[in-house]
């Protein structure tokens, strides 16, 4: 059995009964967000238009499912009847972005705009939008914190930052209850191996176990701050209903280091393959998270050896043999017609 983490955030009570929006419901964080939401109480409706989530991903829960695009105004006018609180996570992904900008920038920065015109005319008490540690761009210090410059290099990081600036000023121009939180990298049960969704660590998991190598693009020196889904969900929830964070920006991770290169060796590759640099790789990314600490306790529970192995886990119980879905892999998935060939071994 895969360790359950969903517990109850401590002191939950806002949104007992009450209708929860997520939209991106049916993606990697949002269906735990789901799950954790339901644990806590709350009746929840998703709005996805499943581009990258999917319906499996909600099995076992009672959420109600809108499928529908956070593009389409009428949709949303529909969708926040009787919503108290939303969580808004609906986004075309950073790999997605580099080979379709305009659809990240439509879905990203001007959805985002839609939901919360929508979320103002409904009247929500709380509106939580989920931004990115990609927003930073290139760390200018070892520890990012909430007022390091936002720089972004990705049409992923300027929209989803554009997303954010709306957020704000739709707090302080119109009152609209928001919080916004930046997640650092995410992993865990349902993450993305596919397509140009798939990222690191399930690609490299999924290679270990089937006892082929990792592809590193660059030195594999370059690090990250991953932190487990059920944590960085946890921390989603925090956010929502602590008082404080109302108005706020707040990083969620581990602030803990991790390189790709130590990651091919905790997922257990038997070796790597060196690859050219990606454009716009940011060489480090490190999270400092002590505000969500100060303002809610905020404390990743789950260590990375763990979520490893916990994700190892969740694998093996879907039954699928990880050859098999690495055929959905992409290796080069962030460029214009992504090709699944495999890098030659010589560097
Ligand atoms: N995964 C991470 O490591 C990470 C890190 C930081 C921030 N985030 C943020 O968390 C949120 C969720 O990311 P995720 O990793 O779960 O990605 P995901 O791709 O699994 O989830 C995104 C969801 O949004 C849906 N969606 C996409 N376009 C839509 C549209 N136009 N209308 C309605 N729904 C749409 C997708 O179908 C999917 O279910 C995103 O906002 C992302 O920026 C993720």
């Amino acid at each position: 059995m895969v360790e359950n983490h969903s517990s109850k955030p401590s002191g939950w009570q806002l949104y007992g009964g009450k209708i929860v929006l997520v939209t991106g419901g049916a993606g990697f964080i949002g269906s735990e967000l789901v799950r954790q939401l339901e644990a806590a109480g709350s009746k929840v409706r998703v709005l996805d238009n499943f581009a990258t989530g999917t319906r499996t991903n909600l099995a076992s829960t009672a959420a109600e499912l809108v499928e529908g695009d956070v593009r389409d105004n009428a949709t949303l006018q529909r969708v926040f009847e009787g919503v108290e609180c939303v969580f808004h996570l609906a986004c075309v992904g950073v790999r997605r972005s580099i080979h379709a900008p305009r659809e990240a920038h439509e879905v990203n920065a001007l959805g985002t705009l839609n939901v919360l015109q929508a979320a103002l005319a409904s009247g929500v008490t709380r509106f939580v939008h989920v931004s990115s540690s990609e927003v930073y761009g290139p760390a200018l210090r070892p520890l990012i914190a909430e007022d390091h410059p936002c720089l972004p290099t990705t049409p992923y990081g300027a929209s989803k930052l554009a997303g954010e600036a709306y957020a704000r000023a739709w707090n302080i121009t119109y009152g609209l209850p928001v919080t916004v939180v930046r997640p650092f990298n995410a992993f865990g049960p349902r993450c993305h191996h596919e397509g140009d969704s798939g990222e690191v660590i399930p690609k490299f998991l999924l290679r270990a176990m089937a006892g082929m190598p990792a592809v590193i693009f660059g030195d594999g020196q370059q690090t990250r701050d991953f932190t487990d889904v059920a944590d960085i969900a946890r921390g989603i929830l925090q956010a929502a209903e602590c008082p404080h964070a109302l108005g706020g920006t707040i990083n969620l991770g581990s602030g803990r280091e991790t390189s790709i290169l130590d990651l091919a060796r905790l997922a257990g590759v038997p070796q790597v393959i060196y690859c050219d640099p990606r454009l716009g790789d940011l060489r480090r990314l490190l999270c400092d998270s002590s505000h969500a600490q100060r303002l809610f306790g905020f404390r990743p529970e789950i260590t990375m050896e763990q979520g490893l192995d916990r994700l190892r886990q969740w694998y093996r119980q879907e039954g699928i043999p990880p050859e098999v879905l690495l055929r959905q892999e992409v290796i080069y998935n962030w460029r214009p017609n992504a090709s699944t060939a495999e890098p030659s071994l010589a560097r």
